[in-house]
């Protein structure tokens, strides 16, 4: 069975309660959340929406900054996702809506001063999402995303530097060709899905403007590298294993690393604008 990621698997329980524990642990998301919920200039705003939401640490970091009498939307096609965010998050300036992000524009009913998505909009129809997007933001509203660094094809220099010894994807390849006779996927120089190129020319056509863009390097550790593998949807190698066959070749790979061994990812941050003036 491939990695439930890859067949959209989001909508599972045991996804999105270790999805959902994973936000609480570790850094990655709330730290990548708070970095577009700053960039997106929300202080004064009345309508935000996050986009592609999942279990809520995006809408957590918009919370924290919109003022009391403002309403966040938090859209997600997983209704799983949305139980283990639920649970926790209870702020009575959220609302929860089960739909896919090109349906956006059914489920905002007022101008949005801002939207929001963090770590989902390259597994989306772009254009399709973009042209919604335009359509529920007021004039000069924001749009604040980011991309993984391996999908818009960047890499920050503190990722490039950083590279010593072999990284835990490579060491899972290894242990699952040891003990399954794996063989991974001729390493290709795919073309990055979503260039910085490819995203203007979508904020064009969709009508909107770039406002910036900026290469991250989000620091962090191999313990958390491996939480992260051990969710469902990420965990690694894809073909014919089941997710006890996936942990069992992570646990042999990250044995031999160190648990506070620095790891780098990089992401490419894009803040655009519903332009004010549209002709
Ligand atoms: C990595 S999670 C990010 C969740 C949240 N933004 C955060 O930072 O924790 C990706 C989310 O994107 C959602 N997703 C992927 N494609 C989607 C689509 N086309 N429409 C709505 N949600 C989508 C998945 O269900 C999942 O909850």
């Amino acid at each position: 069975m491939a990695p439930l990621d890859a067949a959209l698997g989001w909508d599972d329980d045991t996804t999105a309660e270790t999805y959902a524990a994973f936000t609480r642990d570790f850094p990655m998301y709330g730290v990548t959340s708070r970095d577009l919920a700053r960039r997106a200039s929300l202080t004064g705003n009345s309508l935000v929406v996050d986009l592609c939401g999942g279990a809520g640490a995006t809408a957590k970091s918009i919370l924290d900054l919109v003022p009391m009498h403002a309403h966040v939307i938090s859209l997600d096609n997983a209704a799983a996702m949305q139980r283990a965010g639920r649970r926790v998050l209870t702020d009575p300036r959220l609302t929860w809506g089960t739909a896919p992000a090109e349906k956006l524009a059914d489920h905002v009913p007022d101008p949005a001063d801002a939207v929001v998505c963090n770590s989902a909009i390259w597994k989306t129809n772009v254009p399709v999402v973009f042209s919604a997007v335009h359509q529920v933001l007021r004039p000069g509203g924001r749009f604040v995303f980011n991309i993984g660094g391996g999908f818009a094809g960047v890499r920050h220099p503190d990722e490039v530097a950083q590279r010593t010894g072999q990284s835990l994807n490579a060491l899972i390849h290894q242990a699952a060709a040891s003990d399954y006779g794996y063989t991974p996927p001729p390493a290709t120089e795919a073309a990055p899905k979503l260039p910085l190129e490819a995203i203007t020319e979508h904020l064009s056509t969709a009508g909107m403007t770039l406002v910036g863009s900026e290469i991250v390097a989000q620091h962090s550790t191999m313990a958390e590298k491996k939480a992260w593998l051990s969710i469902p949807v990420f965990a690694r190698p894809e073909g014919e294993f089941s997710h006890t066959q996936r942990m069992e070749i992570l646990h042999k790979a990250y044995s031999l690393t160190k648990p506070d061994a620095p790891t780098v990812t990089s992401w490419l941050v894009v803040v655009a604008q519903r332009p004010t003036e549209e002709r």
